[in-house]
């Protein structure tokens, strides 16, 4: 998840393009090893994915749907190619199913959110007894041509509807699987959805997957972007344009931030484990303390998740930390109004509270505290920020 859903948000094009070239030409790297927030874990081979064949979207999502189908329905027309070619996130889960086949063999299992019916295909292939891919856009029909097309339509059942809505075939199923992670791993609170069909048809002692999630914090130097995309409208050749700025702070910038600009440690906000919590859990206040790993200026916070496979044999997953291998999520950065200027071993601390909007759930609301009171420079705010 998250590609499709940036169109409002501010993003760092230039470099989209080379972070997409990056995922396809890098060989997956070890993660881990890199503090305590970006942990070891056991990472996807890089044999590739077979995407020649997914170059024309459009015939993807099929050819009597009018732009405004288009816009509507926006899984089927945006991000299924660069979802798929994420190979950090599709090997990953690819891994996951293919190499714990003990957890697969025999099972039922339900793939909320199933797209392409790529995540489908993977548990059919691994051994799955029965698999009930749930799609409620356009590509459900596409998913089900697919699966016909790969032999598999015996084992795999596309049902076209959304989770909260379908008309279930089955009372139980024993494993739930799902991508539904997005931008900030919050943003589109398609948790939600993965929480519900848990509540309603997991077997007591089923096995969620993934089933666990971490949200970090840093912060790093970045006065050449926030040059670029906020200060820019203080003075737009000659004229006031600072009511753009405003709106720019208030919108995280989903990219890819480059490891040398962190300046402090990283922080764990929250961890989440989706076989237990509650939809409530999902919004939350978590202090934090961001120590300085070296001398220099912070511009802004950055947030980035881990994903867990905990059921493994080994512990499988992977982090969207900006010192692991890019992917199509990023990082999310958050702008401060203040500049601070910090020194080796000073703190920056703060609290961090994370809710979905009122009016659109669907959006996230991102208040911050922070305060710095170091040997070169202070400052104290309250800033909001909303992902939509
Ligand atoms: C991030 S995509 C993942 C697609 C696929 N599982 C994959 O890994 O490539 C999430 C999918 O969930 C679908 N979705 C979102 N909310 C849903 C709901 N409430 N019921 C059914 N499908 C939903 C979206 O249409 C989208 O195709």
């Amino acid at each position: 998840m998250g590609n499709n859903k940036n169109m409002g948000m501010l993003t760092k094009n230039d470099k989209i393009t080379t972070n997409n070239n990056m995922v396809l030409e890098r060989q997956i790297e070890t993660l881990g090893a890199l503090g305590s927030s970006e942990s070891p874990m056991i990472v996807p081979s890089s044999d590739d994915v077979t995407l020649d064949t997914m170059d024309g979207e459009e015939e993807l999502v099929g050819s009597d749907q009018t732009s405004a189908d288009y816009y509507f329905d926006s899984y089927a027309h945006f991000g299924k190619r660069e979802m798929l070619k994420d190979t950090v996130r599709t090997k990953t889960y690819q891994n996951v199913i293919y190499q714990n086949s003990f957890l697969f063999k025999d099972k039922i299992v339900l793939d909320v959110g199933a797209g392409t019916g790529i995540l489908s295909l993977f548990c059919a292939k691994g051994g799955a007894k029965h698999v009930y891919a749930v799609e409620c856009s356009a590509m459900a029909d596409t998913a089900k041509e697919i699966v016909k097309a790969n032999g598999f339509s015996d084992v795999i059942t596309v049902l076209k509807g959304k989770i909260e809505e379908i008309d279930f075939p089955t009372t139980h199923v024993d494993i739930i699987i799902s991508e539904w992670m997005g931008y900030f791993l919050l943003f589109e609170n398609m948790l939600n959805t993965v929480l519900y069909a848990r509540d309603k048809w997991l077997v007591p002692g089923g096995v969620v997957l993934p089933d666990k999630t971490s949200l970090y914090l840093t912060a790093i130097e970045d006065a050449e972007y926030k040059q670029e995309k906020i200060t820019f409208w203080n003075q737009v050749y000659g004229f006031d344009m600072s009511c753009i700025r405003k709106q720019a702070m208030l919108e995280p910038l989903v990219d890819t931030v480059d490891a040398n600009q962190i300046v402090t440690h990283s922080t764990l906000l929250k961890t989440m484990d989706i076989e237990k919590m509650t939809a409530g859990d999902a919004s939350f206040s978590a202090p934090f303390k961001l120590v300085a790993s070296r001398n220099d200026f912070i511009h802004a916070l950055v947030a980035y998740f881990d994903v867990t496979f905990s059921k493994c044999h080994k512990a499988t997953g992977f982090s969207t930390g900006p010192r692991s291998r890019p992917t199509h999520w990023k990082q999310t950065v958050m702008y401060l109004e203040d500049v601070i200027t910090i020194c080796e071993g000073e703190a920056l601390t703060g609290i961090m509270s994370v809710s979905q909007n009122k009016k659109n759930p669907r959006d996230l609301d991102v208040t911050v505290q922070y305060s710095f009171n170091g040997k070169r420079s202070s400052a104290s705010r309250t800033q909001h920020y909303r992902m939509r």
